[in-house]
């Protein structure tokens, strides 16, 4: 990923803390920034993930939940256009319409490895966790004549086990993100094919 350190590791305004925009208008901002459809996709299913742990795991209330999910909508958004400076612009964007400081830091913790942003809340590691994996189960599922149905977290694990398949999802990425929580690879697995299984 040719990216660039943020070097910064405070992001938004405390003050504008609760100012979200909406799921619409986030989706607007998505569509006008990334044309490419399966990038969007990507960004759909890992919004469609976080937002379901929110509610399922976090009990987050209705505000929360939009976080978590707006964040994952909009992690991406600069990467078709700004490959090079991904995920700065994105935050500068969010930056400049005032939205609040947790969906900005937790887009920024999205690669720490890449951004130099250390996760610190749960939103921020479960971006970190579902980035990678919600894309790799995507493509295990691909390769199936019936896709999601029938697609088991062990078939899933085993292609993880197999370096050639998918070989530009980083592994050790992975290992670091799920090394940062306390939950389980299977349940995680399971989680992401259930929930981004009828993302279009
Ligand atoms: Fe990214
Ligand atoms: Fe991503």
């Amino acid at each position: 990923m040719p990216t660039h350190k943020l070097n910064r590791t405070n992001f938004g305004n405390p003050a504008n803390t609760g100012n979200l925009m909406t799921i619409e208008e986030a989706h607007a901002l998505l569509n006008e920034w990334v044309p490419n459809e399966r990038l969007r996709l990507h960004m759909k299913q890992v919004a469609a993930v976080m937002k379901a742990w929110a509610i399922e795991k976090e009990k987050a209330d209705e505000i929360t939940a939009l976080k978590w999910e707006i964040a994952g909508l909009l992690h991406d958004a600069d990467w078709e256009k700004y490959p090079d400076d991904h995920c700065r612009i994105i935050i500068e964007e969010l930056e400049k319409r005032n939205i609040d400081p947790d969906v900005i830091h937790c887009i920024a913790s999205h690669g720490p490895n890449y951004f130099g942003v250390e996760p610190k809340s749960v939103m921020d590691k479960m971006i970190y966790v579902f980035d990678e994996l919600s894309g790799f189960t995507h493509a295990a599922a691909l390769i199936r004549p019936t896709r999601y149905e029938g697609l088991e977290v062990k078939s899933v694990l085993k292609r993880l086990k197999t370096p050639s398949f998918a070989a530009q999802v980083s592994r050790d990425d992975i290992n670091d993100a799920v090394s940062r929580i306390n939950i389980p690879l299977e349940e995680i697995i399971q989680f992401i094919i259930d929930h981004q299984k009828d993302v279009s």
